[in-house]
């Protein structure tokens, strides 16, 4: 049976992860913001654990807390976050900091403190929930999509650093799924200064909204694909969740391949001459 520890359990992608580890008769020890709270199960062990990662010493108190209850845990996943729509220019310092510190920070405080832990154990799957944003970015998701960059980022580093002393790390970026993502209740907009993004900015934020309710991604799939992933004795580095993830992935790609192929001649003129 495996363990997991798994941050934001109270809805959405983190519950019905929790919900179906448990199914599999697994031990959780998940986070969740308010409690008491409790899942519905019939089968395994779960642990609740209260934390607001914009809490300071929050992460670390939480991976303490987590690894003197159970001793041992197989599967980290750093799952709680929210996105930050609008327009660049518009969004203050305090949008960006908080949004950082859940969605960045927050997942590389957990991860540090948990470290120690798995090199003990020789073991340890470390999965972080990045998001297509973080890869193929679309209008209007500027500081989102750079919090998931940055967290493809350090997953990728980390799985080099980590590979050797048995632990591994993978970055999951879903496309859109059906959970409260882009509800008022979970994503955050900064206000719209100016007319001259109304057909940009303005146009994406009442996609997204348009969106919401209708995403292609099945929770309870996505939770599926990442127990099957951690079953796996060869975990990827990168899995990407939902059509929509995988299309805007590979025309992503596409246009990096031909852009480099555009400019490769630049790119090759900036070495030392050879002799030189
Ligand atoms: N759904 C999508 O379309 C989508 C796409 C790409 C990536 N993602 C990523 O998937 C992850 C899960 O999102 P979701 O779709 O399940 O959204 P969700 O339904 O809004 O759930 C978000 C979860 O994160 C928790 N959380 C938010 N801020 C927190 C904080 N300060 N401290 C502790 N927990 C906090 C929430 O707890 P509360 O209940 O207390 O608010 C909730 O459990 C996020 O990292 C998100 O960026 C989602």
């Amino acid at each position: 049976m495996t363990t997991w520890f798994i941050t934001g359990i109270s809805r959405g992608l983190g519950k019905a992860l929790a919900m179906a580890a448990l199914a599999e008769g697994d031990t959780v020890v998940g986070t969740v913001r308010t409690g008491p709270f409790s899942l519905e199960h019939e089968r395994g062990v779960l642990h609740v654990l209260n934390v607001d990662l914009a809490d300071d010493g929050a992460a670390e108190a939480s991976i303490a807390e987590a690894f003197a209850r159970v001793g041992h845990i197989d599967v980290i996943v750093n799952n709680a976050g929210y996105g930050l729509l609008g327009a660049l220019e518009s969004a203050t310092d305090a949008e960006v900091e908080r949004l950082f510190a859940i969605d960045v920070f927050a997942p590389f405080r957990i991860i540090r403190a948990a470290l120690p832990h798995l090199r003990r154990q020789a073991s340890g799957k470390i999965i972080n929930i990045t998001s297509i944003a973080g890869r193929a970015p679309k209008t209007g998701s500027a500081l989102y999509s750079a919090a998931k960059y940055a967290l493809e980022g350090l997953s990728a580093a980390l799985a080099l650093e980590v590979a050797p002393l048995g632990i591994s790390v993978t970055a999951v970026a879903p496309g859109a799924f059906r959970t409260d993502f882009l509800s008022p209740h979970s994503i955050r907009k900064s206000e719209t200064a100016d007319e001259a993004y109304a057909e940009t900015i303005g146009r994406s934020s009442v996609a997204f909204d348009a969106a919401a309710g209708r995403q292609v991604g099945d929770p309870d799939r996505a939770a599926r694909a990442i127990i099957s992933l951690v079953r796996s004795d060869n975990p990827p580095v990168h899995l990407l969740l939902g059509s929509d993830a995988l299309q805007r992935a590979r025309s992503k790609l596409d246009q990096v391949v031909d852009e480099i192929d555009a400019w490769e001649a630049t790119t090759l003129g900036t070495d030392f001459r050879q002799g030189l």
